[in-house]
Parts: C-alpha cells; sequence; structure tokens
C-alpha cells in the first residue's frame, strides 16, 4: 500500500527524537509498508540531502540499540524527502497537493509535530487547499488545548476540514504494548473479569511517576503543569480502560464509546472535594540517584515564582453498578524517587480468614515502565515445619522477554496504526472534551486557592499530603504497603 506521511515541524524535537527513530524502526522491522514517502516540512530551505544528513546526525543522540548502521541509513533516506513551507501561506499549501496529487498515493498521513498554536492554522489551511479527501488523515499530538474551550475550538477547526474519522488524536500511552496488555487482559481471558468490581476490588492505583526534571522545557511546563500534562490525558486514559466495560467488538468506536462512559461516569469535583481529594506538589532540590539536582524554581526557563504544579495526587470514584465506592487514586510527578509506571488493582481480603497472620490481600500489578510486565500477588503456604505459615509470592510475567522480537515502541505502534487506518488507539474528540470537563473544577479551585502547591524534595514521593489522603481511606500507595 503506497502512502505518503507528511510531517509538520519536520525539523523539530519531536520528529527527530520519537518520530524518526520510531518510522526507522517500523522499516527496520520491515513494518513500514513498501512504497512510501517521508515528507518533513518545515521553514527554512535544505534539500532532500541535507535534511537526511541532518536526520543521520540526530540519531547519534537516541538509544544505541536504535540506532541504524550506515548502509540500513542509506536505505531508510531514500524514503525521505524536505520542503520548505511557510504555515502562513496558501501557496505553499497548494505546492504540497500539487506534490501529494502527482504520487496520488492511496493514504496520505499528515502528522503535525509543530507547536500546538499551529494546529488550527495548519488544519484550516489543509481544508482551503483541499488536501482533506477520504485518503487524508491528520494526526494531532498533544496538548490539544488548555482547558475545555480552547481544546472545543480546536476541535471545531478540525471538524471544518476533517471528518471525526480522519483526525487521529495521539496519546502516547495508548501506543505503550502493556496499555494494550490491559484490553487483553481483561477481554482476552475469563479468569479476571468476573472479579473485576467492587465486591473484589478494594482500591486502584495508577502511578505515572517520573524521576526527570522539566528538563529544558520550563517555559512550556511552566504555563502547563502535571495536571494538564499528565493527568487529564495519560492518567485518565489509563482509567477507562481499567474502568470500561467490555465492549461490543473490537473496533474503534465501540472501545471509545465505553471509554467515553467511563469519563462520564468520574465524580464531578466541587471546591470541597478538591481541597479534600487534591494534593498539588512543587519540587525542591533533592537528590536522584545519589546526585544533587535542582529544584523546579532553578531549572532553566521557569519564572521567578512560578506557581505551577510539578506533582498531581487525586482521588476519584466511577459512579456506576460496577464501581460505586471503589476508590481510585491517580497520581503523577516530576523528579519522584523512580521512575515507575503502573496499574495496582489492590483486592478485597478474604471474607473469613483462617490462616493466621494472613490478612495480606492479593493484587495485581499492571506494569507499563520501566519493564513491561504483570505481577500476581498471592499467598502460599510455605511449607515448613511450623504449621500452615503462609507468605507472598508473586506469579511475575515479562513481557519483553516473553515476546521478544515483537514488542514496539509507542511511537512506532501508533505510527504504523495511523497509516493503516486502526483508530482503536487513538482519542476521540468527546473524549477528550469530557477529560477537559472533569479536570477543569481542579484548575478552578486552585486558581483560586492562595496556598499554592506544597513542597517535596526532588527523589521522594511527593509531598507527604499525598500519603495522608489515601490513608483517610485506610489505603496506603503500594510503595507504602
Ligand atoms: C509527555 C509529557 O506527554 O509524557 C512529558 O508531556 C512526560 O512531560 C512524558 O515526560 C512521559 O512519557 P513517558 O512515555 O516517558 O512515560
Amino acid at each position: 500500500m503506497a502512502f505518503d506521511l507528511v510531517l509538520f515541524g519536520g525539523t523539530g524535537d519531536l520528529t527527530w527524537r520519537k518520530l524518526m527513530p520510531a518510522l526507522f524502526q517500523a522499516f527496520r522491522h520491515g513494518k513500514l509498508p513498501a512504497g512510501g514517502r517521508i515528507l518533513a516540512v518545515a521553514r527554512d530551505e535544505r534539500s532532500d540531502d541535507e535534511y537526511r544528513a541532518f536526520i543521520r546526525a540526530k540519531f547519534a543522540e537516541v538509544d544505541a540499540p536504535k540506532q541504524p548502521r550506515d548502509d540500513e541509513f542509506a536505505r531508510f533516506a531514500e524514503l525521505l524527502h524536505y520542503r520548505r513551507m511557510d504555515l502562513s501561506q496558501p501557496e505553499h499549501y497548494a505546492g504540497l497537493k500539487t506534490w501529494l496529487d502527482e504520487r496520488g498515493a492511496a493514504t496520505q498521513v499528515l502528522f503535525l509535530a509543530t507547536a500546538p498554536h499551529l494546529f488550527t492554522q495548519i488544519c484550516a489551511q489543509l481544508g482551503a487547499a483541499r488536501i482533506n479527501g477520504p485518503q487524508v488523515r491528520v494526526v494531532l499530538e498533544k496538548p490539544l488545548g488548555h482547558d475545555l474551550a480552547s481544546a472545543q475550538e480546536i476541535n471545531r477547526v478540525v471538524r471544518a476540514s476533517f471528518a471525526e474519522q480522519q483526525a487521529l488524536r495521539i496519546d502516547h500511552y495508548l501506543g505503550k504494548p502493556s496499555v494494550q496488555n490491559l484490553m487483553a487482559l481483561r477481554f482476552g481471558n475469563a479468569l479476571f473479569e468476573p472479579l473485576w468490581r467492587r465486591e473484589s476490588i478494594a482500591n486502584i492505583q495508577i502511578t505515572l511517576a517520573e524521576s526527570l526534571g522539566v528538563g529544558t522545557r520550563g517555559d512550556f511546563y511552566s504555563q502547563t503543569g502535571a495536571l494538564r500534562d499528565m493527568i487529564q490525558n495519560h492518567a485518565l486514559q489509563l482509567l477507562t480502560m481499567i474502568a470500561m466495560e467490555p465492549p461490543p467488538t473490537n473496533d474503534a468506536d465501540a472501545i471509545r464509546d465505553e471509554k467515553l462512559k467511563v469519563l462520564k461516569s468520574l465524580k464531578p469535583f466541587t471546591p470541597e472535594s478538591v481541597a479534600r481529594d487534591v494534593v498539588r506538589g512543587q519540587y525542591r532540590a533533592g537528590s536522584i540517584d545519589g546526585k544533587p539536582v535542582p529544584g523546579y524554581l532553578d531549572e532553566p526557563k521557569v519564572p521567578a515564582d512560578n506557581g505551577t504544579e510539578t506533582f498531581v495526587a487525586l482521588r476519584t470514584e466511577v459512579n456506576n453498578w460496577r464501581w460505586a465506592g471503589v476508590p481510585f487514586y491517580l497520581r503523577t510527578g516530576k523528579r519522584l524517587a523512580a521512575r515507575q509506571a503502573q496499574i495496582v488493582v489492590n483486592f478485597r481480603p478474604v471474607p473469613h480468614p483462617i490462616f493466621p497472620g494472613s490478612a495480606r490481600a492479593n493484587k495485581l500489578v499492571i506494569k507499563l515502565q520501566p519493564e513491561d510486565g504483570l505481577e500476581l500477588h498471592l499467598l502460599a503456604s510455605k511449607g515448613s515445619s511450623q504449621g500452615e505459615l503462609l507468605a507472598p509470592v508473586s506469579l511475575d510475567l515479562d513481557f519483553d522477554k516473553a515476546f521478544t522480537s515483537e514488542r514496539v515502541g509507542a511511537y512506532e505502534r501508533l505510527l504504523m496504526d495511523a497509516i493503516a487506518g486502526r483508530l482503536n488507539l487513538f482519542v476521540r474528540s468527546d473524549e477528550q472534551e469530557q477529560a477537559w470537563r472533569w479536570v477543569e473544577p481542579v484548575l478552578h479551585a486552585w486558581e483560586h486557592d492562595p496556598n499554592g502547591p506544597r513542597v517535596y524534595a526532588a527523589g521522594t514521593w511527593g509531598p507527604p499530603a499525598s500519603s495522608a489522603m489515601v490513608a483517610r481511606d485506610g489505603c496506603a500507595w503500594d510503595e507504602e504497603q
């Protein structure tokens, strides 16, 4: 299937850091459909060969196993083309249309890897230039809006040029193999579904912890914060996958309808519940892996006295029959004690314990990062001479080891899906808007809260108030159990 993939923002960070390595991996794995062209678009003048040399040099900065050998790059580079465009100029879009029409590829994927404020302009110009036929898909990277109104405005402009099924909103967490595995775990096995409800589950914890700080993105981050950067999208998408009802089919809309229902069932926040159930924090200097690191306010490009949160922990509930009363705890932060992304499903203890000292309940840990796997924590008899002493044991599945050759990274998967027109792992506009609707009361409450974020030392698990919030329900975060 011939395809053209156009990367707007062709010289930007996202392109060379994530997209080119992912495309190269797909090429190396033989997954990139034959006969494709990749066209990078950016402002400055350069030839195809100059662009190829630019990308070749940038590959030095990606992980060593993902770097191409010279002969591999030479073959990959044949797919790469470059075109200068001023994104405000209609005639430059007309030129792009001519380039695309000459080939008339069956699939044309336009990936907007530009600064987000350009999305609406690009979509409107694409529509005006009629680069929006049924063979065209447009891929939008987060952040999609800053609040509900700005997200709706982007969607309005996108919709004026493209049908919903042509607009692919990326949440790269959905491309992670462990997240797809969540669907497989729940709906490909009969084992868990009967237990997947309030009668058996005590609480669910979603942790997206990073040990990195805001790095060089201080200017972006200081206007964004952890709630917008991680909770509104990645954490809520994971929550929907955990909490959704079984979809009737594996089709994109069947899945997205169920995810939307979860978002609509989330307990709405009020100013009182924000004060009680949401903890925001900001890191101060501390140490990571034994090395001192600066505080957030000392990071490059962070304005003095910036009150943006780098940590959020919150408690919510899914108000429906399956989940009523079960706490869902979500937590994310920069400069935390570890890079760890996981979902912990804590089951209820046995109703009538007959073994002394065996109060520990089962738990299922779905690990997204750093490793990709599943742990089921059980109790087993030690077989000792002192009677029935039970000890915790776990069944550990390491998917990276189990499926070595087939695992692909998030961007590789999502780019291949975009080219193939598989929409399951992309976010529909109504889901995205509903997620904004749910986080907005938190943003509003914070605007009126003179206290600002609580401080925490880099290298810890966030402000102590996060543990206290969970402890109020008689629970503890996984690392404290
Ligand atoms: C991005 C956020 O969406 O996700 C970043 O903007 C964050 O701030 C990143 O670091 C985390 O992604 P991953 O895949 O490294 O967990």
